[in-house]
């Protein structure tokens, strides 16, 4: 991993060697922030740098904040204008990732939410894919059991609730397998380990429902809209039975990291052929055809970073 040469820390943009933490900052001893992850798509032709649904990503970063009481002096138009600062003073000209970070800075022991301090942190580095075999992931339902909303709410991006990915990811792949798909606590698909979960069934795209604890994914909201809109797919979402993946035709994760990967094998067994289906291969080349701005439809999610202009609004 190329490491950032700047971040937003306290305010301003400094050398990243300078934004340092002690070690009794709260977040670091207690998991309690709030995180993003964006993407920067390079798009030669144009020589310009798209940022994918900037302003869909910093509403869930405040919405991830506030779960935590976090009362943040930063407004989503703040965030997205001090990114594209960012990643200008980077120069990047190739694929990258924006992380972000709301976090209590306090140094100092007790558990408690309430009478800390937020601050905000944001970083970017070239960044390339997050899986290597994009179109041939073999996943494995995992033992462990999604957080629940009663536990630490999954449908925000919450710093310590990735314990519950971490043990998931990590048991999938030293037991042989790329990804783990995790359970709700009613037996339901909940979604990956840090991506959500699509099966083509019948002919529909199938996708679990934000109140069975997944996170709010843009990009499940995405591609939702490409599949109605651009390749007449119906979709729904429910509630999925794990059997009904073994018999699914066609099943795929998705999120800003993965970006679109098919899965081809879920517990050793092959979903449909065995291999990237029609509907996935498709929507994965319109997916980085969007993403890219090369589709004039969708532009108003992709921000140019070089060319000045406003901040893309996006539904
Ligand atoms: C647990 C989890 N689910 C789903 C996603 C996908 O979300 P998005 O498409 O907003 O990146 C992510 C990625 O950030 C994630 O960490």
């Amino acid at each position: 991993m190329t490491m950032p040469q700047f971040a937003f820390f306290k305010g301003q943009i400094v050398p990243y060697s300078e934004a340092k933490v002690g070690v009794l900052t709260h977040t670091l001893n207690y998991g309690t922030g709030a995180f993003g992850g964006i993407r920067g798509y390079w798009n030669s032709e144009a020589e310009e740098l798209y940022v994918f649904r900037i302003r869909d990503h910093y509403r869930r970063f405040l919405d991830s904040a506030r779960l935590l009481c976090m009362e943040l002096p930063y407004s989503i138009e703040d965030l997205s204008h001090t990114t594209i600062e960012l990643l200008r003073t980077e120069r990047h000209r190739t694929d990258c990732y924006v992380r972000p970070l709301a976090y209590f800075s306090d140094e100092t022991i007790g558990v408690r939410l309430h009478g800390l301090h937020p601050e905000v942190s944001i970083v970017s580095f070239p960044f390339g894919s997050y899986v290597t075999n994009e179109e041939d992931l073999h996943a494995a339902v995992s033992s462990w059991t999604r957080v629940d909303d009663n536990v630490i709410p999954a449908r925000g991006k919450i710093v310590g609730s990735y314990i519950n990915s971490a043990l998931a990811k990590t048991d999938a792949q030293r037991g042989g397998y790329d990804e783990a798909i995790v359970l709700n606590h009613n037996g339901h698909i909940s979604e990956g380990s840090a991506e959500n979960f699509f099966m083509i069934r019948n002919g529909v795209a199938v996708t679990s429902r934000i109140t069975d604890n997944i996170l709010e994914g843009i990009t499940r909201r995405t591609m939702m809209m490409l599949l109605r809109e651009e390749l007449d797919v119906p979709v729904e979402e429910r509630a999925i039975d794990r059997s009904e993946v073994y018999l699914a035709e066609e099943a795929f994760f998705c999120g800003t990291g993965v970006q679109m990967a098919a899965i081809t094998s879920v517990d050793r067994r092959p979903i449909g052929t065995g291999k990237i289906g029609p509907v996935t291969a498709k929507l994965r080349r319109l997916y980085f055809d969007v993403v890219r701005g090369k589709v004039q439809k969708y532009r108003s999610w992709c921000t140019p970073v070089y060319q000045s202009g406003a901040v893309a609004a996006t539904a």
